[in-house]
């Protein structure tokens, strides 16, 4: 084992008895290199954050003129910092009118714990009612909305007052009440292994938090950002929350996050006491200046206008007796398999083959493939050709 691998398992906290343990040395667009000069395709974008490449050259040049002006100056919400004003003016324009005030933070789980406080604060209530196989994020708040028994149980009491309905049922929207602060749900279920609602049942969603004064928090951390085809997954659907969470793929590459309200909802954190929630690195102004940049590059590379002809082409070409279903909305997709340990030799198998790939938390017989959005089609055809490889090495 390489020297630094050794002190990898030394030193840094370990999060599975099992690391891939690939050592990375230099990444640009949808591939990666490591120690031996042996070239990676990345199809998992780094777990939905490299929607736009590794390394863009738009988001680079951001990031260099931004460290050349100032690093961080003070914690977030007192300076007027040109990254940040810049950045929560060109997303407020890409959302409704009623969604117009931003508060960045550094991490999906931040952003949730930030949604969530501001919906007990605005409503005055304290319950809320999350979705069956959702994942949130692994502090104490997220992971309370979070439905996994497995994660939960070595941590509880987590929050009181959280229930769990299906996600996608109509009926089970009866749990919302006079008493929820906000209906929490993903728009696309990602680590349930991507899962998506009707048209009717999120209209149905929308109508049941406005009949009674429930907010409606989308938490689009993983499917948002363009990964679906839309900038914002609940486009799809002709709704729109009242609370929006972002971060992973608005980054560019660098650590960002943020909810996206309305301003009277969002005034509440100035009074009663003021400082209602605050962040020291919320919106660092790098990480600020190079998510406005992966935002331009969407716009200006057009990357949205390709994403349902490229998922087209991946269910067009991952066809094989062993894949027992794959789902997809956009460039998020679950590849089923029939075990664990299928599923598990093909990703071993796809990693030798030059592909990085993996499952998801809640779905281990799924594969994950969630590839920048500047793949190509050649590309596409590369990688389902040794996604099938793999299979067929693994499967006779
Ligand atoms: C839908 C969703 N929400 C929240 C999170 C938590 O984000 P982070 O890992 O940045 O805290 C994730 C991470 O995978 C996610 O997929």
């Amino acid at each position: 084992m390489s020297s630094q691998r050794q002190l990898f398992l030394d030193h840094l906290a370990q999060t599975s008895p099992t690391p891939l343990l690939l050592e990375m040395m230099y990444a640009e667009g949808i591939y990666m290199r490591d120690a031996n000069g042996k070239e990676y395709m990345d199809l998992i974008s780094g777990i939905g954050v490299s929607t736009v490449g590794h390394r863009h050259p738009k988001v680079v040049e951001a990031i260099k003129y931004q460290v050349d002006q100032y690093l961080h100056l003070m914690v977030y919400g007192e300076f007027v910092q040109s990254p940040q004003v810049k950045l929560a003016e060109a997303l407020c324009k890409t959302l409704p009118d009623d969604l117009n005030s931003v508060y960045l933070l550094n991490s999906g789980s931040e952003v949730i714990e930030g949604a969530m406080k501001l919906a007990k604060r605005y409503t005055g209530r304290s319950e809320f009612v999350a979705c069956m196989n959702s994942y949130h994020g692994s502090s104490h708040g997220a992971l309370s909305l979070s439905d996994s028994d497995e994660f939960k149980q070595n941590y509880r009491p987590l929050l009181p007052g959280v229930s769990h309905v299906r996600f996608g049922c109509i009926d089970d929207l009866d749990l919302i009440t006079e008493n929820t602060a906000a209906f929490v749900a993903e728009t696309v279920q990602g680590e349930a292994g991507v899962k998506v609602g009707s048209e009717l049942y999120w209209k149905a969603v929308r109508e049941k938090c406005n009949k009674t004064g429930t907010l409606l928090i989308l938490d689009e951390i993983q499917c948002g950002f363009g990964r679906t085809g839309k900038l914002w997954a609940f486009e799809h659907y002709g709704i729109a929350p009242d609370i929006l969470a972002c971060a992973k793929g608005m980054g560019g590459g660098m650590p960002i996050g943020c909810f996206i309200a309305n301003r009277r909802v969002m005034q509440v954190f100035t009074h009663n006491p003021m400082l209602g929630h605050i962040s020291t690195f919320g919106g660092h102004p790098v990480s600020s200046a190079a998510s406005l940049a992966a935002l331009q590059v969407i716009r200006e590379e057009n990357l949205l206008s390709s994403v349902a002809e490229k998922e087209m082409l991946f269910q067009s070409l991952l066809k094989h007796k062993a894949i027992r279903a794959l789902r997809s909305k956009g460039l998020i997709m679950a590849i089923e398999f029939d075990s664990y340990n299928i599923r598990k030799q093909i990703i071993d198998k796809v990693i030798e083959l030059g592909i990085v790939a993996d499952w998801f938390l809640f779905n281990d017989r799924s594969m994950r493939i969630a590839p920048p959005l500047i793949i190509t089609k050649e590309e596409i055809k590369i990688a389902c050709k040794k996604i099938l490889q793999a299979i067929d090495s693994v499967v006779d």
